[in-house]
């Protein structure tokens, strides 16, 4: 059969995509057909990124969700994200290309030992990245995005003074944070296991040969890394700064993905990723990577995988991301 098979996670099945079909004008048409849009995030495949409606980091993904008027959101990034626009939206329907594109911040710290961990600090604030779990998000007082923590952290210092906060689960951006404000928030050990690869000892080779470059880095980067820095921000926040930048030649340490809004940003300008310290390609994100073209036009032909989610659950998590989108104005 001249078709490939490609297996939809959490179901068993298989499903079959005729490789002679234009992915491309068929996602266009089934788009058109469903009244639905693509979000993706910049980490996705280039082809992905191209079929969008919409691209943008975390905070413009959440914003674009809130806003859309679509009946059916396709939301090709990961599962925190897609529940973050479920969330938004209890009652319109919301795809993921793969129900398996996870995360490790958010799988590593399951919602019940941050509750055990939040009991044992009665009195304290919890601030959570958007990379975790509804439930997590349930328990937090605050959300955050990698592009608004430092403002709604300054907001929480002046909010509760005295108040001790907790910040989970990305000990990365806590400790910048940290640093950066001059607080101590108890961190959660969480890490990226992308942005945590970076190669302090390959960067420093790779500025030596490239004198003239500027080191662009995500906060999810370990110390190291953010040390060696000349600019650090979210992923929008990278892309803005390249791009007004009369720099030519950056070095980005960032998921890869971003390199293509990079380029067509700024044409003209060289973009070089970090190195990961394996000869690996550990610099991009696994789960991010699971989605593909043909899963984006399978969610969007079957209208599945659904993501479905218990609507208590829904409405505790909704409220400090409500919070965060009102602090983000
Ligand atoms: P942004 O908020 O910059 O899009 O980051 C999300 C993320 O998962 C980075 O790894
Ligand atoms: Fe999570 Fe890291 Fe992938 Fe971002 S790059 S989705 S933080 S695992």
């Amino acid at each position: 059969m001249n078709a490939r098979s490609l297996p939809i996670a959490g179901r068993g099945a298989a499903k079959y995509v005729d490789p002679s079909l234009d992915l491309e004008d068929e996602i266009a048409r089934l788009k058109k057909e469903k009244n639905a849009v693509v979000l993706a995030h910049y980490y996705q495949d280039d082809e992905i990124q191209d079929v969008a409606d919409f691209i943008g980091d975390s905070l413009q993904l959440a914003q674009a969700a809130r806003a859309t008027e679509a009946d059916v959101i396709c939301f090709a990034g990961v599962h925190f994200m897609a529940e973050t626009a479920k969330i938004l939206n209890p009652d319109r329907v919301v795809v993921v290309p793969d129900m398996e594109a996870g995360c490790s911040l958010a799988s590593g710290a399951p919602a019940e030992r941050v509750a055990a961990w939040k009991a044992r600090h009665p009195g304290a604030v919890l601030v959570s990245y958007i990379n975790c779990s509804a439930a997590v998000k349930a328990l937090s007082d605050y959300i955050v995005t990698s592009s608004n923590a430092e403002k709604i952290v300054k907001h929480v210092l002046e909010a509760h003074p005295g108040a001790p906060i907790l910040f989970a689960p990305d000990k990365n951006l806590g400790g910048y944070l940290n640093k950066k404000l001059g607080v101590t928030m108890e961190l959660w050990p969480g890490t990226c296991i992308v942005h945590d690869t970076f190669s302090e000892r390959k960067l420093v080779g790779l500025r030596e040969r490239h004198p003239g470059a500027l080191v662009l880095a995500h906060p999810e980067c370990d110390d190291v890394v953010l040390r060696m820095a000349d600019f650090i921000g979210s992923t929008t926040g990278i892309l803005t700064f390249a791009s007004k930048s009369d720099r030519r030649e950056f070095i980005v340490a960032t998921e890869p993905g971003i390199l293509h809004q990079m380029k067509k940003n700024a044409p003209d300008k060289t973009f070089i990723p970090a190195p990961p310290e394996a000869n690996c390609a550990c610099n991009e994100c696994p789960h991010m990577k699971k989605n593909t073209m043909e899963k984006v036009y399978l969610a969007l032909r079957d209208l599945e995988p659904r993501l479905e989610m218990d609507p208590a659950l829904m409405r505790a998590s909704r409220v400090p991301i409500d919070r965060m989108l009102q602090l983000s104005t």
